[in-house]
């Protein structure tokens, strides 16, 4: 359904070359995936490997040097419609939700930002309050929250006001960059329960970007490493441990607990 083809990022360095004025730095080389409907892929690697940068050519912010996104066949940067057609379908939740969320907004604004795009797009008016209750009941909260502030939330709760606001323009995608990464390993797991039945209720199709190969094999069909921008393994999870890559191995085996039985190389 989102398809990226060859997709090449580079930019301007700070540093100038004498000769030759700025030079470029290429941050994405030759990136090319595809997600299908009702899965969720995954996007791992480590710091600065390009992961938001690929997360913002995939959501329509960034138009790459070169290569193409498709969505449902229609190119994305070719033109302002399919631009308009990305947003319409795809919906986005960032790592910080301190930032995400302003913080002079109630979390029933918050969630309004969402109900906005949906209005914008059908064309009608919603009941705000009947529709902010059940998005706050279907991302597990209740419902006298909508007057709170983000300050007067724990972090996993505002995480699920900004996953309640990325549901409530009824995408058909949602993107996750890092979203859960800052949240503590209890709050993590619920969360992503809340994720996965979300994704079954409302048939929706993921992209999750983490740092983080434990949430991976717990939320995605497949998964794509990246590594300084380069696509190092691309597989199902559930092949996973037969990678060859040495940058995947290693942060396989960084997680994987020994078996007393296995021999150790030394
Ligand atoms: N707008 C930008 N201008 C210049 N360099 C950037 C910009 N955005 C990202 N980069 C560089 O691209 C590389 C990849 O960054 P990023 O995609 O944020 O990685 P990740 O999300 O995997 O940590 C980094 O070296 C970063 O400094
Ligand atoms: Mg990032």
């Amino acid at each position: 359904m989102l398809e990226l083809n060859k997709i090449c990022v580079s930019f301007r360095s700070e540093r100038q070359d004498k000769i030759f004025g700025h030079t470029r730095q290429q941050v994405l080389f030759d990136i090319s995936m595809r997600v299908e409907k009702g899965t969720c892929l995954g996007i791992l690697g480590e710091s600065g490997s390009g992961k938001s940068t690929m997360g913002r050519v995939l959501c329509g912010l960034l138009k790459p040097d070169s290569g193409e996104v498709q969505l449902d066949g229609v190119s994305v940067y070719a033109s302002r419609s399919g631009r308009r057609n990305l947003q319409n379908k795809l919906s986005v939740v960032f790592q910080d939700y301190t930032t995400s969320a302003n913080p002079r907004f109630r979390v029933k604004d918050i969630i309004g930002e969402g109900l906005t795009v949906r209005e914008r797009r059908e064309g009608s008016r919603l009941d705000r309050d009947k529709e902010t209750a059940s998005l706050l009941e279907l991302v597990g909260l209740p419902s006298e929250f909508a007057k709170r502030f983000p300050h007067e939330l724990s972090g996993g709760q505002l995480q699920r006001v900004c996953i309640a606001r990325a549901v409530a323009c009824k995408p058909e995608i949602i993107l996750f960059d890092e979203a859960i990464s800052s949240l503590d390993a209890h709050t993590q797991v619920q969360v992503m329960d809340l994720l996965r039945e979300l994704k079954e209720k409302l048939g929706l199709t993921y992209i999750f970007i983490t740092h983080d190969l434990t949430s991976i094999t717990y939320l995605c069909d497949d998964v794509l490493f990246l590594y300084q921008g380069h696509v190092t393994e691309y597989m199902p999870v559930s092949r996973i441990s037969q990678t060859k890559d040495e940058y995947a191995r290693r942060l396989l085996e960084s997680i994987v607990v020994f078996d007393a039985d296995e021999e150790v190389a030394v």
